[in-house]
């Protein structure tokens, strides 16, 4: 049994990570800031479920608070740490750059030296994101030169790749990099799609597809993705890694059908003109993946879907009045 620290642990993908390694008997320490960038009754759920596991303990706080960072891991010392925590939403951060690079690069940094005071291992799992690939050839691969991000969410975690890559090369820090595709499934998050359109589907509210709604995404189940960042938690040097879906990327129209199914209500869809700027597929290449981490998604997307739908069905005494 081991203790790690999981950043962002009531956020979507912290807290299927913190509740993964749980299940496995760990322990783990958590700290979220519980932000309102999107309901807040999604992360006191996601934390409920935590709570269940006496292993669990959680911090809430900001992790760019150096006195709070250096009380967290005092708790330690970590086996590794999932920095999952991050301001996450693509389109905000046309809004609020300047917070996109306090949280994502800042926060980092100070995650980074409140572990390198402390006396545990320097192994950190750093979630980045499929955005930065945007504009480059598919199949998306780990050696793309990604250096032209178009949004600042993209770009701030630009930065963190970077900064962590110097703290690799100068302080020793072992950092596996996450590049994570499209994650989905029960609890969401409500700025993206799955969730979203879970709740227009069930409130007959009408949906905007762009163009035919035949895109397809590398859509990734949230389990799958904890699985890849706990198995990118052995040593591994510095290395950037895809978590994506793989083989099955899914069309739009293919997800709300199976939405449509398990909520038992036909989706009220508006067509508006394909966006040319849209990427019309996402391809993660995830050979990497396999090789050294022997990671293979294996929830498929109609079984994902599923569970997603069934999710927001199970819950609607509170998520029926989604804010969004
Ligand atoms: N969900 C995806 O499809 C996806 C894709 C690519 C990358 N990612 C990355 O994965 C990570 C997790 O994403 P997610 O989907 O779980 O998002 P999320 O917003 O659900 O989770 C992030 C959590 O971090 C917390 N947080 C934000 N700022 C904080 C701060 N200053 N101090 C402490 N806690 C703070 C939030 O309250 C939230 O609970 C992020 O780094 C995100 O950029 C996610």
């Amino acid at each position: 049994m081991s203790r790690y620290l999981v950043t962002g642990c009531a956020g979507f993908i912290g807290w299927k990570t913190a509740e993964l390694l749980l299940a496995d008997g760990h322990e783990v320490v958590g700290v979220d800031d519980l932000n309102s960038y999107y309901d807040t009754r999604l992360k006191s759920w996601r934390l409920e479920q935590l709570a269940r596991y006496p292993g669990f303990t959680s911090f809430e706080g900001d992790i760019r608070d150096e006195a709070l960072m250096a009380k967290v891991f005092a708790a330690g010392p970590f086996e590794a740490v999932f920095h999952l925590a991050a301001r996450a939403g693509v389109r905000y951060s046309l809004e609020q750059p300047k917070l996109y690079f306090e949280v994502n690069t800042l926060g980092l940094l100070t995650v980074l030296d409140a572990m390198r005071a402390s006396s545990g291992p320097r192994k950190i799992v750093l979630a980045s994101t499929s955005s930065l690939y945007a504009g480059l050839p598919m199949p998306f691969k780990e050696e793309l030169p990604v250096n032209t991000p178009i949004s600042p969410y993209a770009a701030s975690k630009k930065a963190a790749e970077a900064l962590a890559y110097s703290y690799h090369h100068l302080y020793g820090f072992d950092v596996s990099v996450t590049r994570f595709f499209t994650v989905y499934g029960p609890a969401g998050r409500p700025d993206m799609s799955p969730l979203r359109f879970c709740h227009w589907i069930y409130h007959g509210t009408p949906l905007t597809i762009y163009g035919d709604g035949l895109q397809t995404r590398d859509f990734t189940f949230v389990d799958d993705i904890a699985r890849g960042a706990i198995a990118a938690a052995k040593p591994l040097g510095y290395e950037v890694i895809n978590l994506g879906g793989g083989n099955e990327p899914v069309s739009l129209m293919g997800m709300i059908h199976a939405f449509e199914e398990v909520l038992g209500r036909k989706a009220v869809l508006q067509h508006e003109p394909e966006n040319p700027s849209d990427m019309r597929h996402t391809h993660a290449d995830i050979s990497k993946a396999r090789r050294l981490l022997g990671w293979e998604p294996v929830v498929k997307p109609a079984d994902g879907f599923r569970q997603t739908a069934q999710w927001y069905l199970d819950n609607l005494s509170w998520i029926s009045d989604l804010q969004l």
